[in-house]
């Protein structure tokens, strides 16, 4: 065995204990997350915001946006659908009726993670 295909060997069995950990309700959390990262994506809100150094600086870095507590996931939907309800001089658009319900739901579970 080389040392890559050692490598390569630690990398498939790390991955393998990532998916085995969300087992029962942990497993739709996980899942909920990685969708809400998807919706993230698909809104192209890195076009305005950080996340783990990935995207613009234009809005607030949202790397630990969960880790306020004021920041709970129902704080985070309503930003996201109405973002001058909390604060009246906000530039971020509404995104209320352009992101289904389910997908905030979503949205919410994977912004609230980010501490
Ligand atoms: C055109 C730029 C723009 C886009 C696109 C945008 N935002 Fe924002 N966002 C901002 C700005 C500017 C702020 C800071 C002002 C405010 O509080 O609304 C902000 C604030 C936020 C906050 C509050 C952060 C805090 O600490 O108070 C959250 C959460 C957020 N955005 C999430 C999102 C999500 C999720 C998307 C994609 C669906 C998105 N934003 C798309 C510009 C944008």
């Amino acid at each position: 065995m080389t040392v890559a295909s050692v490598a390569f060997t630690a990398l498939l069995v790390m991955v393998g204990c990532g998916k085995n950990e969300g087992s029962g309700s942990a497993a739709s959390n996980t899942d909920l997350v990685a969708a809400g990262k998807a919706v993230f994506d698909a809104n192209n809100c890195a076009r305005c915001h950080i996340v783990a150094g990935q995207g613009n600086p234009r809005g607030r870095d949202l790397t630990r946006v969960g880790a306020d507590p004021k920041h709970t996931m129902q704080w985070l939907i309503e930003h996201v659908k109405n973002p001058r309800a909390h604060n009246p001089n906000s530039t971020m658009p509404a995104f209320e009726g352009k992101i289904s319900e389910q997908d905030l739901k979503a949205l919410g579970a994977y912004l609230s993670s980010l501490k």
